[in-house]
């Protein structure tokens, strides 16, 4: 284990002959010796490498051994490598170099004891292997915490994300559960009480023009039943990228005014008006029924929000986009809000005060957006909205 990490030797020493004895004897398959004959070249290789240990003759003409270590003591790559001096002087000389930073400071004698270069260096080359080890262990360490705490916050959002989506569900049962109680209600109440004329044989009740206004009721309900099923199939065919867009042409100024034909009863309903402005035919390639879904939507927000104020719904082309505006002067939105309804069952209006189940508008986004268009909203809190459809022509 500790063999595979690499160890680089340096010697100095201005003789030839003497850097060959010396690598001779210190070479092994596991080791790199780099052979410097003066202190430049140590220095230029010891600024290329990362050495195990230096083992530096004393006695070299221009900088000696022990101004090399002076050197390398004064440089933060360098200052850390033990040095091994190799010198011919007597003992006392040994001490002439004091305070090197690591305290790996050791003596050789000439003419060299074999056994003790050996061992020597293999103490040295020993040290530096552990403590290579130690550090790679170190930062083995440092690196699975730093995932484990990467882990440990995607946790934490997950499970915030989790809380937020149960949250969220147990919201919308209950607003689906009131929404869907409302017509069915209605419903029960109607049967409820044709029974009862049914069963005092009151044929009054069931005159023609009383039938007619009973079979609308029943339509109307059932008709706002399947609507909130459409709107939830279409959030689940959104969010598993099934809402599929099946382009027609057609002319978006004649499905405008179809709809606000069939928008007479709501309209009349809501104490409204509209008014048209789509003075020009606005052809292009959309999917007619999913762009009908969009701007009824947009239509019955502003019966809704609309506080009975006007409507004006507009078709035009500019450039290459068809654009269709509704407007009302309705409570309006404020600018925190605006972004905030594009989303699923965001609503601005306190729940239940108002039905819907704040799909409409993130509904119509996800379609305008599926034919390369866009949805705007200009408003102002108190002085009405302005939605405003770009598609692509
Ligand atoms: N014209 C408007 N004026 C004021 N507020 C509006 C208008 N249109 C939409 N909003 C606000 O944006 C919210 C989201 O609208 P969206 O159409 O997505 O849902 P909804 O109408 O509440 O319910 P749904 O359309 O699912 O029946 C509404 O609840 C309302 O607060
Ligand atoms: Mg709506």
């Amino acid at each position: 284990m500790l063999s595979n990490i690499q160890a680089k030797l340096l010697i100095v020493d201005d003789l030839p002959e003497n850097l060959l004895a010396l690598e001779a004897l210190i070479k092994r398959e596991d080791r790199m010796v780099y052979k410097a004959l003066s202190a430049d070249e140590a220095l230029s290789l010891l600024l290329q490498h990362e050495f195990a240990m230096a083992i530096l003759d004393v006695q070299m003409p221009g900088m000696n051994g022990f101004e090399l270590a002076e050197l390398m003591r004064g440089t933060e790559k360098t200052k850390n490598i033990p040095i091994v001096f190799v010198s011919a002087a007597g003992r006392e000389l040994n001490y002439a170099f004091k305070g090197y930073e690591s305290g790996a400071v050791d003596f050789l004698h000439k003419p060299l004891d074999i056994h003790a270069v050996k061992s020597k260096v293999n103490v040295f080359v020993d040290l530096y292997r552990q403590s290579k080890a130690m550090k790679q262990q170190v930062d083995a360490l440092e690196q699975s915490r730093r995932e484990q705490e990467a882990l440990l916050q995607q946790l934490q959002s997950t499970q915030l994300e989790l809380e937020q989506a149960v949250r969220m569900r147990d919201d919308f049962m209950s607003i689906v559960a009131h929404e869907v109680r409302t017509p069915l209600n209605g419903l029960i109440l109607e049967t409820q009480l044709r029974k009862m004329h049914l069963a005092r044989g009151n044929a009054a009740a069931f005159t023609l023009d009383k039938m007619h206004a009973m079979v609308d009721r029943d339509e109307r309900q059932i008709k706002s039943l399947i609507r909130l099923i459409e709107d939830m199939l279409d959030v689940s065919r959104i969010r598993t990228g099934k809402l599929s867009i099946r382009p027609t042409r057609f002319d978006l100024s004649a499905l405008v005014r179809n709809l606000l034909q069939n928008f007479a009863p709501q309209i009349d309903a809501a104490e409204s008006s509209v008014t048209l402005d789509a003075e020009h035919p606005v052809y292009g390639n959309w999917d007619e029924f999913r762009i009908e879904q969009v701007i009824s939507n947009l239509l019955t927000n502003a019966l809704r929000y609309g506080a009975k104020s006007p409507i004006s719904v507009r078709v035009y082309s500019e450039h290459d986009q068809a654009l269709v505006e509704v407007r009302d002067q309705g409570i309006g939105i404020d600018q925190e809000n605006q972004k905030r309804i594009f989303q699923q069952f965001e609503r601005v209006t306190a729940r239940h005060a108002v039905a819907g189940l704040g799909l409409g508008l993130f509904i119509s986004e996800q379609i305008v957006t599926a034919h390369g268009g866009s949805i705007t909203v200009e408003s102002r809190i108190g002085e009405g909205a302005l939605f405003r459809v770009c598609l692509p022509l």
